[in-house]
């Protein structure tokens, strides 16, 4: 089986950095590069903590490129109260040994896309869109190396996370939001409607814990803290498995199921500013994700970390 070329855009992030645990410890994707954003935290941080993840994950040889340090239009937003100061509650931070690769993400993401076969890429995106829309923006040919964006974002029938009607990824950044769906780029949606049926309760950590191998105890240590800090904030709730759910949908796509939809993104000023609206439609540009199999969310997990 040939390895699926991806490219990583994020914002580590808690849940970010299980997912790159994830995505590095595939040998089923072929992780090209990975891409940072603004979101969670500033961008010096996220931009830090995808390094440390990477040398964590021992694979150095992964470049990591700085994004944008800002959404398109809106003022900025982070998320600290939900991923700690460090943007990576749980890890004592340390200073990468691998520097940030040279060159903006955005330039990256056009010069690869444009030198890529048709549909070679698939991109993973599990923060504000930003670096994506802009992208789109400046040379919209890329769409052609793009097999689909794979996106952690939005919400319908969950309603949302930052506000009553919005999700952050989508909040942070609704016009880049808007531009990338607009722009007819296939898209796989894994909303809050999904990956809150996802949850890492104390059995499943249990489980984990119980793996040979530091990887395990680091991905424990993680969503340890999460949870902790999820439980100030959402009546004691444990932390939702939200970009992870990237890398699971990639992997083992049996584990979920979806519709067909057209998702477009409220822009306009008031309280519904960031909510998706997701109109289901056949055929649509969208694949909105609406279902997930969590007992095999966490076997995928608990494989994927075994013994490593
Ligand atoms: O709403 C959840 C999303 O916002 C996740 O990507 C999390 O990392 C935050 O960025
Ligand atoms: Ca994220």
């Amino acid at each position: 089986m040939v390895p699926r070329p991806i490219i990583i855009d994020c914002d580590p992030g808690v849940d970010d950095a299980v997912m790159l645990m994830m995505a590095l410890a595939s040998p089923a994707l072929d992780v090209r590069a990975i891409t940072t954003v603004a979101g969670n935290v500033p961008l010096n941080l996220t931009s830090r903590n995808a390094r440390m993840m990477c040398q964590i994950m021992d694979r150095t040889d992964i470049p990591v490129f700085a994004g944008c340090p800002r959404p398109i239009l809106r003022e900025p937003v982070t998320a600290e109260h939900f991923h700690g100061d460090s943007g990576i509650a749980g890890l004592d931070p340390f200073e990468p040994d691998a520097p940030l690769a040279a060159g903006h993400a955005v330039q990256h993401l056009i010069d690869t896309l444009r030198a890529a076969r048709p549909g070679q890429y698939t991109i993973v995106v599990t923060g504000p869109l930003t670096n994506i829309a802009t992208a789109i923006i400046m040379a919209p040919d890329i769409a052609r190396g793009i097999d689909r964006l794979v996106i952690m974002g939005g919400a319908d029938t969950e309603g949302g996370n930052i506000t009553p009607f919005a999700e952050f990824n989508i909040f942070a950044d609704p016009h880049a939001a808007a531009i990338v769906f607009d722009s007819a780029i296939p898209c796989t949606v894994l909303s809050l409607d999904v990956t809150h049926q996802v949850r890492a309760e104390p059995e499943r950590l249990t489980l984990l814990r119980a793996l040979p191998g530091p990887r395990a105890a680091i991905m424990v240590q993680l969503l340890e803290a999460a949870n902790v800090l999820e439980a100030r904030w959402k009546e004691g709730r444990m932390t939702p498995m939200h970009d992870p759910a990237t890398i699971a949908w990639l992997l083992a796509p049996g584990l979920f199921e979806s519709h067909q939809a057209t998702v477009s993104v409220d822009t306009a000023p008031g309280d519904r500013f960031g909510q998706t609206r997701v109109a289901l439609s056949e055929p649509g540009p969208h694949e909105w994700v609406t279902m997930a199999d969590a007992d095999g969310f966490f076997a995928l997990i608990e494989r994927l970390v075994n013994n490593t």
